[in-house]
């Protein structure tokens, strides 16, 4: 079997080193040494943006708030389903992942942010949040292996109950955020209804074969 071939590296803001690996036509990002995603198996993160967006397929101009843009996979199914006149943000935390997603990693996925109407954000997709007011019609996060298996502590203010008023706020009514976890977590269900949005989760397949599930949560700001 082939080695693996480190391509780059660079740091979080909170420190961590975020490191990108090649190995044939498969890619890997890692933190800290562990896996954060692969090239090979997207099948959820294409759900997110498949199912986050399906509400905005067919609405004028709408708005998307991509948070986490990883590989691209939750982007491009994103800009796939969107209407031409969408305006879609993705907010990513580390600059050289989106020099990366301009470079190595840019046919994965199609070359999302070569599409006019991406904007990119380098900064904590929280602040984007926090800066919003009902100004988008779906939000997608995928910053973390979720709300219960954060890697990241500074991600948990994104899923307890101050962070989700902040989305809502950020939602326009009737708009949709869309979360992405490796695993179910009711307590994130009720955080959300608590939270005055509607709620339900989705099992999606991790990948091609079929065999394992991610989880996703669809839930609903009132009109
Ligand atoms: C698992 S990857 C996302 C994968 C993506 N859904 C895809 O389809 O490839 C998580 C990404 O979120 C970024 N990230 C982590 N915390 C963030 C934050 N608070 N704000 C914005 N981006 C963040 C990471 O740098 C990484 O690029």
């Amino acid at each position: 079997m082939l080695p693996w071939k480190k391509l780059d590296t660079a740091r979080e803001p909170g420190g961590r080193e975020l490191s990108l690996w090649q190995r044939a036509d498969e890619y890997a990002i890692r933190v800290d040494g562990q896996s954060l995603m692969g090239s090979t198996r997207s099948a959820s993160e294409v759900a997110l943006g498949v199912r986050g967006c399906a509400g905005v397929a067919s609405a004028r101009a709408p708005r998307v708030l991509v948070g986490g843009l990883g590989m691209g996979f939750t982007l491009r199914a994103a800009l796939d389903t969107s209407p031409p006149d969408a305006r879609v943000d993705v907010a990513e935390l580390v600059p050289a992942v989106v020099a990366w997603n301009r470079g190595p990693l840019a046919h994965l996925a199609g070359r999302p942010l070569d599409d006019p109407r991406v904007t990119v954000l380098e900064r904590d997709v929280g602040t984007v949040l926090r800066e919003a007011d009902g100004t988008y019609d779906a939000v997608l996060l995928d910053v973390d292996n979720g709300p219960a298996a954060l890697t990241a502590r500074s991600n948990r203010g994104l899923y307890d109950a101050a962070g989700i008023a902040r989305v809502a706020r950020a939602l326009r009514p009737g708009g949709v955020l869309a979360v992405w976890s490796v695993s179910d977590d009711a307590a994130f269900t009720a955080r959300l209804v608590r939270g005055g949005l509607r709620a339900r989760t989705e099992r999606v397949p991790k990948g091609a074969s079929g065999r394992g599930r991610h989880t996703l949560w669809l839930a609903v700001r009132a009109r």
